[in-house]
């Protein structure tokens, strides 16, 4: 696992890009995984800018989100269904911006009337592409990749998820509040990919900011591998695993010094 150090959120965001980068000019007809979250906002930032500065090119490149509240989703040909949706998300903070092509677009029809079986060909559309290559993810403040909440088995597939209390909490504050919805009105249920369909993706690329995230982050690195911290299980993962994390996600990590000097020798090698 490479552990990246950043002083800032930006600082953070730029390396982040700059991974996903790399991969979309090594490899232009990549899949690539992406997620939603207030952490991710400047990566995307960054990509947009590289698209539009220094041509990164995403007419090949496929997508696949990792979540979608249940009941809310968009049809990209059509207006919005609701604002609030994971595909809004996408639409407005990079795919708009950028040369993707909308029939490479992939997130989980969250306005289904038939989830079990949206799940179901969400696997098997991952499967048909061959797999993905890299995998972005954040850490929700109770551990969690996507909407795998505390409990959720470390083998789980895409399928629907019941909010925990906290993920309610922090995104009814991060996007609902502001949008004016009432605390009750926001979903409280999501299709996610699990933790086992995550971990099939080739590359895993977590970012996370804040003192806020602190704590959860050591436990995730550090910590017991376990169900009640979902992101833990980035210790299992058999590829390229890198973290990506500013000075004070990075704060409450006891390997920290650890972690900068691998960084510097790597650099020195040219190992990075
Ligand atoms: P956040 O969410 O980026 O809004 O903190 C992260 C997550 O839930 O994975």
């Amino acid at each position: 696992m490479d552990i990246l150090i950043r002083k800032t959120y930006d600082e953070m965001s730029k390396t982040a890009a700059g991974i996903i980068a790399r991969m979309v000019r090594s490899k232009p007809d990549c899949v690539l995984g992406l997620a939603t979250g207030k952490t991710p906002v400047g990566t995307y930032k960054e990509l947009v800018r590289l698209h539009q500065e220094e041509g990164l090119d995403f007419s090949q490149v496929k997508t696949f989100n990792l979540d979608e509240y249940l009941g809310l989703g968009m049809d990209l040909n059509k207006p919005y269904v609701l604002d609030q949706s994971y595909a809004r998300f996408m639409y407005e903070e990079l795919f708009k911006h950028i040369n993707i092509k909308k029939e490479n677009i992939h997130i989980p029809d969250g306005c289904t009337k038939e989830p079990e079986k949206i799940c179901q060909a969400y696997e098997a559309a991952i499967k048909e592409v061959g797999g993905i290559d890299l995998q972005l993810l954040g850490i929700g403040g109770d551990g969690h990749w996507a909407f795998n909440e505390p409990g959720s088995s470390l083998g789980s597939r895409t399928r629907v998820q019941a909010l925990a209390k906290q993920t309610l909490d922090d995104n009814y504050e991060s996007f609902y509040a502001k949008a004016g919805f009432e605390r009750k009105d926001m979903p409280h249920f999501a299709i996610t990919m699990g933790i086992g369909t995550i971990l099939e993706a080739r590359n895993i690329l977590m970012i996370a900011n804040g003192i806020k995230k602190a704590e959860v982050v050591a436990q995730a690195i550090e910590g017991p591998i376990n169900s009640q911290i979902t992101a833990s299980a980035i210790q299992l993962h058999s590829g390229g695993v890198t973290v990506v994390l500013d000075q004070e996600a990075a704060s409450k990590l006891k390997n920290l010094e650890h972690y900068i000097h691998v960084e510097k020798l790597k650099k020195e090698y040219g190992l990075s």
